[in-house]
């Protein structure tokens, strides 16, 4: 199943997308995680995009899409993938159905009140990227990762001004790809709201996943 996730910033795409590939068995893709980790590296494309992600700006599309098709030519890609936040733009959505359809674009729905608290409080690991909450999903000894030991951070752009920038600009560049979608017929939507094993379960029940 090649599959897409779609919705705003701090919808719950990245933490549905780890629940789902121990399910799916298939690669989960963070364009998002991709940047941060050339960030880290100080590879000449973190350099490139550092302010960007900082100040909560979209790469510009060519670098991303570039970035993609690479990352789709690897052979854990053969069986399928979930693309978490990308494609973010019309000409983004045109190159991978160039490329490589998908099968399905599955849309979080969650309001942007919402997002704002889940983004204000949000923990990342700066090692493997496991996602927490300091509200309702902390790591076991604060600051330190429960999977790999390292340390939880706060991302530099789920700070003011930035998430309002990513609100924005999702608003203007992504969300018309849900009627793009929706007119190929590939669209799934799904209410983001509640527990993310409930969310999952309406994953798995829109999909006709057992
Ligand atoms: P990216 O990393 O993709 O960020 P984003 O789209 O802003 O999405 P987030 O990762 O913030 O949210 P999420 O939906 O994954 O939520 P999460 O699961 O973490 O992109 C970062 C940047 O990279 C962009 O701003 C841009 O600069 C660049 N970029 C990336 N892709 C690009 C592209 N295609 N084109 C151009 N530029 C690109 O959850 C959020 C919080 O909520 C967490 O604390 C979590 O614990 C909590 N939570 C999750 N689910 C629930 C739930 N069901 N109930 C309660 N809390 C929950
Ligand atoms: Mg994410």
């Amino acid at each position: 199943m090649k599959m897409i996730f779609l919705g705003p910033p701090g919808a719950g795409k990245g933490t549905l997308a780890d629940l789902a590939v121990d399910l799916l068995k298939i690669p989960h893709i963070s364009t998002g995680d991709l940047f941060r980790a050339a960030v880290k590296e100080g590879s000449p494309l973190g350099l490139k995009v550092k302010d960007i992600l900082a100040s909560g700006g979209l790469v510009p599309d060519a670098l991303t899409i570039e970035i993609v098709r690479e990352r789709l030519g690897k052979s854990d890609c053969q069986k399928g993938w979930i693309l978490d936040g990308f494609p973010r733009t019309i000409p983004q959505a045109e190159a991978l159905e160039a490329l490589e359809p998908a099968d399905k674009a599955v849309n979080f729905h969650v309001a942007d009140e919402v997002v704002i608290g889940r983004l204000s409080t949000r923990r990342v690991c700066r090692a493997c990227g496991k996602i927490y909450n300091v509200r309702n999903m902390k790591p076991k000894v604060e600051g330190v990762c429960d999977a790999c030991g390292g340390e939880v951070y706060t991302r530099d752009d789920d700070k003011e001004p930035s998430i309002k920038t990513r609100l924005d600009n999702y608003n203007k560049q992504t969300a018309p790809l849900i009627d793009w979608f929706g007119a190929k017929g590939k669209l799934v939507t799904i209410d983001g709201v509640g527990e993310p094993a409930l969310v999952l379960e309406r994953f798995k029940a829109a999909l006709g996943i057992k």
